[in-house]
């Protein structure tokens, strides 16, 4: 039976970092609020021309590194962003050109922040059935070049950051119980208005309605926070063990839980209602903000460089709910 494994990590951010201090001169909000509602002190902007599939690139480059391949030994793409490039073609196609590939098959998805959950689990069917052996998984977002940076937008514009990480899976034939255990993942439609940007909209006659200034709200992101944080303290723990039952395992089995970076909050909610000590659930979220696709790769990436995860047998679980919604949970067991 062939198994997917994680065979290099690899992960970038723009140079460029905004702390909290400098959202307070363009907006008003403030150090103590944004620290203490969401635990993030600073993120990354880009400052120049870059899109996800560049900073897709970067940390593809590093992943590939650590797996010993070049980009010729990719059978498989998947890229996984919010915020892609341009309208069309997808980040993935334009990060494979800068690869140097020019044949490679690359899918591109659109599942925000669960985008690594599903990405994961796709490139875990394409490896067992057969599809693919070799495939490079990333998770990269712009989001600073649509983010209202008025007080209008204060509640969604200091939670996100830009970066990018990626991940190479192998697919290895043996009869052991390891590498990716389980996937468990849900979207619900009906919540779709509660975190969206709803311009430019293809469904609109006019995709552009020439009677709105480019400033109009529906322009930027809107999320209704609360709402996202109350589902989201509810169904991750619920798809935490769906996954632990799919896998045959037990929490107390589990080394390290690295959630979704949305709001530490969050994170600390779901540790405390699934009776875990605090050091086994992980964040950075305080340096990099929501990363959304990117999120769970980079601390994937940074937990691994720590020594926290990796070592042969560990077992790591990955969760997280963004929007769609869309939500799940992933276990993956070192080798
Ligand atoms: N600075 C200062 N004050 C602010 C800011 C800000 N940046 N943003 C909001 N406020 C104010 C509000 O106006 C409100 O003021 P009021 O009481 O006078 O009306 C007050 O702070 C409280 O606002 P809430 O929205 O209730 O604040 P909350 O404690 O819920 O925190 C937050 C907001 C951080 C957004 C939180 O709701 C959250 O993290 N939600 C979940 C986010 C999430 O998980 N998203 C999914 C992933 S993202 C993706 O999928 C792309």
């Amino acid at each position: 039976m062939k198994q997917s494994m994680i065979k290099g990590t690899g992960m970038f951010v723009p140079p460029n970092i905004v702390t909290n201090q400098d959202l307070e001169e363009i907006m008003d909000t403030s150090d103590e609020w944004i620290r203490q509602r969401t635990g993030i002190r600073q993120r990354h902007w880009i400052t120049e021309e870059c899109g996800s599939s560049d900073l897709g690139y970067e940390a593809a480059q590093k992943a590939l590194d650590m797996a010993g391949w070049t980009p010729e030994d990719l059978d498989f793409i998947i890229f996984a962003t919010l915020s892609p490039d341009i309208m069309f073609p997808g980040s993935g196609c334009l990060m494979a050109a800068r690869l140097g590939l020019n044949s490679t098959p690359v899918l591109d998805i659109r599942q925000q922040c669960t985008g690594f959950l599903y990405g994961l689990a796709t490139a875990d069917a394409y490896i067992k059935s057969g599809l693919a052996k070799k495939i490079l998984l990333v998770g990269g977002e712009v989001h600073s070049s649509g983010l209202d940076k008025s007080t209008r937008g204060r509640d969604v514009t200091v939670i996100f950051g830009d970066g990018a990480a990626a991940v190479c899976l192998e697919g290895i034939e043996t009869d052991e119980k390891v590498g990716l255990l389980a996937s468990a993942l849900h979207a619900d439609g009906h919540f779709a208005s509660s975190l969206m940007t709803e311009l430019p909209a293809s469904r609109l006659v006019d995709r552009f309605p020439k009677e709105l200034s480019l400033d109009d709200p529906r322009y930027y992101p809107v999320m209704d926070g609360p709402a996202i944080f109350k589902k989201a303290v509810r169904m991750l723990p619920k798809v935490t063990n769906e996954a632990l039952t799919t896998a045959g395992i037990t929490l107390d089995q589990i080394d390290l839980i690295i959630p979704h970076q949305a709001n530490k909050r969050i994170n600390q909610a779901f540790g405390q209602f699934l009776k875990v000590p605090e050091d086994k659930v992980f964040h950075n979220i305080e340096n990099y903000g929501n990363t959304t696709a990117a999120s769970i790769p980079l601390a994937l990436h940074e937990a691994m460089e720590q020594g926290r995860i990796g070592t042969s047998g560990q077992i790591v679980l990955f969760a997280g709910l963004g929007a769609g919604l869309t939500w799940g949970a992933s276990i993956y067991k070192f080798f």
